[in-house]
C-alpha cells in the first residue's frame, strides 16, 4: 500500500523523503513522486516504476535546500500506474497538494460535483479529488479547509496536506489507514506511514489515531480532532526497533504480519461494494446486464496454488446460490485440456500477484475462444489485470510473505461478494438472505481480530506438541474441504512436513491406511450441514489411535472428547466459515515453521511471483 514521507524543519528536505520513501518500499508501489516548496512556490515531481527513477530525475533538480516537503510512493487503486496518476495530487491552482493513503469511496460522487463547480481533474485517481475539495473549502486557513473537506469524503485516508499560503506547516488528517508522527527536538517535525521512514532522524513517535489531526511546524507539532479541532495531549513514544524489525511493524515475519491484517484486508475487500442495510451489492466491474448474465452456460475458475483453493469454495457457493455450473480448473492443466469455452462462458481468473504465467495462459486461451474474462487479482496493473475485460480488485495491501495469507482470505470476500452480486442480478438470492449474509461478511473482520491473539497463543500450544511430526492430515466436508486442502499447503510449503488435505469422505478410500499413533490428523467440524459426516470420518480415526486435532464451533463440548486437541471459533453465518477457519491453519504453520527454524517468508526453492510456466 502507498508510503507517505513529510518533513519540515531546518534540514534540507529532498534527501529526508528519498530516504524516506526508500524505507518504506517494502509496502509495495508502483510510481513514486514528492513535492517542496521553494521561493513561495511548489514544486512537483514525479515518476512511474521504481523510486530509482525518481532518484534520478531529482539528479539535475536544483531544489535550493527547501525545508519543507512530502513525498510518495503510490500502490494503484484506481487508475493505472503513470507519472499522470502518481502522488502528490494538485488543485487547480498547483499550489495545494496531497499525498493520501486509503480509499475515497465516494469518489465518483465528489469528482462530478467538484468538475462541476469548475475545477480540472488531470488524474484517474480518487485522491485528486482531496485536493479540489479542499481548495474548495480554503479561506485562508488550511486547517479549516482540510477539517470541512474530510466531512465530505466516505472512506479511509491517511493524509499529507502542503500549501505555499501557508509556507512553514503541513498538514496530516488519519481515518483508517496508518500514520505516525516524529519529533526531532527544535529540529524539525515528520510525518509518515510508517516508522522505518523517520528511524535515521528520530526515534520519538507519535501514533496518529483514526479522526485525528496534525499541524506540523519546524519548532513542533499539535494534534486535534478532526472534527471539531479539540486540541489533544499525545503520548511520545520511544521506539527501540531496528530497522528490519520496523519494516514488519514489530511482528518477526512479514506472513505473520498479514495474518494479522487479514480484518482490514477483507474489510477493504468488500468496503463501498455492498450495502448491508439494502442487501444491493454493487460490482461495476462486471460490466455485464442482467441479459447477458442470463446468457451464460457455465462459469470457469482458473488458478494455482492457494488462488486455485480460493476457486474451490467458491464453486460451493456459486452453485448453490446461483445456480449455474462452475467448473475449477488447475491453470497448468486448463492450457493443456481441450476447452469447450464460448461467448457464453464466463472465465475468472484468479491471482494474487496477476502475474503468474499458467494462469496468464489459461486467460489468453479462453479470450481467444471468445468467453468474457473478469479477473480476481490483489496488484493494480498487473499483466492479468490488464488483458481482462473486467477485474475485481481484493484490497488486500501488498502481500511479501511467499505463504499466501491475507491475499486468500480477500480472494474468498471478493467471491463471496460475486457470488451475492450474481445472486442479486439473476434474482436467486432473496434481498432478506442477501441482507443476512451481507451484515454476517460485514460482522466479520471485527470477529476475526479479536480471535487472532487467543488463535496464536492455542497454536503455539499444538505447534510445539506437533513440529516433530513428519507428516500430517487435513480433513474437511464441503465448502471446508478446499480450507483443509490449503491448511496442508501451508504447511508442506514453510515448514517442509509433509502434509495432505482430503476431502473426510474420502479417507475410507485410501489415506486411511495411513493412521497410527503417530499421524496428526487435523479436522475441520464446524456445527454446519455436514457435522455429522466429518464426525463420523472423525471416530474412524479415533478408532485407529491417530492424534486428532479438532477445529469446531465454540460450545461443542464433543469435540475435546473425541480430540487430543480442540481449538473453538466463534458461530459466525456458516457460509462464511472458510474465511474464519483457514485463519488458525495458517498460525499453526507459522508456529511449527518458526520452531523448526524454517525461514518463514522466503521458503526454500519458492518464488512469490511465478511468471514461468
Ligand atoms: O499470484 P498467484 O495467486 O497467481 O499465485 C499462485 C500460487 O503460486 C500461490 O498461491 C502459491 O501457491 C503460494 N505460495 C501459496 O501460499
Amino acid at each position: 500500500m502507498c508510503g507517505i514521507v513529510g518533513y519540515v524543519g531546518p534540514r534540507k528536505v529532498v534527501p529526508i523523503i528519498l530516504e524516506g520513501l526508500k524505507r518504506l518500499e517494502y509496502r509495495g508501489y508502483d510510481s513514486a513522486g514528492l513535492v517542496y516548496l521553494l521561493d513561495g512556490k511548489v514544486h512537483k515531481h514525479r515518476s512511474e516504476g521504481k523510486l530509482a527513477n525518481l532518484e534520478e530525475l531529482m539528479e539535475d533538480v536544483d531544489d535550493g535546500g527547501s525545508h519543507i516537503g512530502l513525498g510518495h510512493t503510490r500502490w494503484a487503486t484506481h487508475g493505472p500506474p503513470s507519472e499522470a496518476n502518481a502522488h502528490p495530487h494538485s488543485d487547480c491552482s498547483g499550489e495545494l497538494v496531497v499525498v493520501h493513503n486509503g480509499i475515497i469511496e465516494n469518489f465518483d460522487t465528489l469528482r462530478r460535483e467538484l468538475t462541476a463547480e469548475g475545477h480540472i481533474f488531470t488524474s484517474q485517481t480518487d485522491t485528486e479529488v482531496l485536493a479540489h475539495l479542499i481548495e474548495e473549502y480554503l479561506d485562508g486557513d488550511l486547517v479549516a479547509a482540510v477539517q470541512a473537506a474530510v466531512r465530505d469524503v466516505e472512506g479511509s485516508f491517511a493524509l499529507g496536506v502542503m500549501w505555499s499560503g501557508q509556507p512553514d506547516i503541513l498538514v496530516a488528517a488519519r481515518n483508517q489507514s496508518p500514520l505516525v508522527l516524529g519529533i526531532l527536538e527544535g529540529r524539525g517535525c515528520f510525518l509518515a506511514s510508517d516508522i522505518p521512514a523517520l528511524l535515521p532522524y528520530t526515534r520519538n513517535i507519535i501514533y496518529l489515531e483514526d479522526q485525528e489531526m496534525a499541524v506540523l511546524r519546524a519548532d513542533g507539532l499539535e494534534v486535534m480532532t478532526l472534527a471539531d479541532g479539540r486540541p489533544l495531549e499525545k503520548e511520545i513514544h520511544t521506539i527501540d526497533w531496528n530497522a528490519a524489525m520496523a519494516e514488519k511493524a514489530g511482528y518477526r515475519h512479514f506472513m505473520l504480519k498479514e495474518i494479522y491484517e487479514q480484518p482490514l484486508a477483507v474489510l477493504n475487500t468488500f468496503r463501498g461494494r455492498l450495502e448491508p442495510e439494502s442487501g444491493v451489492i454493487n460490482l461495476p466491474e462486471i460490466g455485464l446486464d442482467a441479459a447477458e448474465l442470463r446468457n451464460l452456460s457455465r462459469i470457469f475458475l482458473v488458478a494455482c496454488g492457494t488462488s486455485w483453493h480460493a476457486a474451490l469454495v467458491a464453486k460451493y457457493w456459486l452453485e448453490k446460490w446461483v445456480g449455474i455450473p462452475v467448473e475449477v480448473d488447475i491453470a497448468s492443466e486448463f492450457r493443456y485440456r481441450r476447452l469447450l469455452l464460448g461467448p457464453e462462458v464466463l472465465v475468472i481468473p484468479i491471482s494474487q500477484s496477476g502475474e503468474t504465467a499458467d494462469t496468464l495462459a489459461g486467460l489468453r486461451l479462453a479470450a481467444k475462444l471468445g468467453s468474457k474474462i473478469i479477473s480476481i487479482c490483489n496488484v493494480v496493473g498487473s499483466t492479468i489485470t490488464r488483458e481482462s475485460d473486467g477485474t475485481i480488485y481484493t484490497h488486500a495491501g501488498p502481500e511479501i510473505g511467499v505463504a499466501s495469507t491475507k491475499a486468500f482470505t480477500s480472494q474468498l470476500t471478493a467471491l463471496f461478494l460475486l457470488t451475492l452480486y450474481l445472486g442479486q442480478e439473476l434474482e436467486t438470492i432473496e434481498r432478506e438472505r442477501r441482507i443476512e449474509m451481507a451484515r454476517a461478511l460485514v460482522a466479520l473482520p471485527p470477529i476475526i481480530e479479536k480471535e487472532l491473539p487467543r488463535l496464536q497463543k492455542d497454536m503455539d500450544v499444538l505447534a510445539a506438541d506437533f513440529s516433530r511430526s513428519r507428516d500430517f492430515l487435513y480433513l474437511g466436508r464441503g465448502e471446508n474441504f478446499p480450507i483443509a486442502l490449503e491448511g496442508a499447503l501451508k504447511l508442506k510449503e514453510i515448514s517442509y512436513i509433509h502434509a495432505e488435505g482430503y476431502a473426510a469422505g474420502e479417507l475410507k478410500h485410501g489415506p486411511i491406511a495411513l493412521i497410527d499413533r503417530e499421524m496428526p490428523v487435523l479436522a475441520l467440524v464446524p456445527q454446519d450441514r455436514v457435522y455429522g459426516k466429518v464426525i463420523s470420518n472423525v471416530q474412524e480415526v479415533k478408532a485407529r489411535h491417530g492424534r486428532m486435532i479438532l477445529v469446531g464451533s465454540e460450545g461443542d463440548e464433543a469435540l475435546a472428547e473425541i480430540a487430543d486437541y480442540a481449538v473453538y471459533l466463534p458461530r459466525i453465518n456458516e457460509e462464511l466459515n472458510p474465511i474464519l477457519y483457514v485463519i488458525p491453519l495458517q498460525l499453526l504453520s507459522y508456529q511449527i515453521a518458526n520452531m523448526r527454524g524454517c525461514d518463514v517468508d522466503q521458503p526454500r526453492n519458492l518464488a512469490k511471483s511465478v511468471t514461468v510456466e
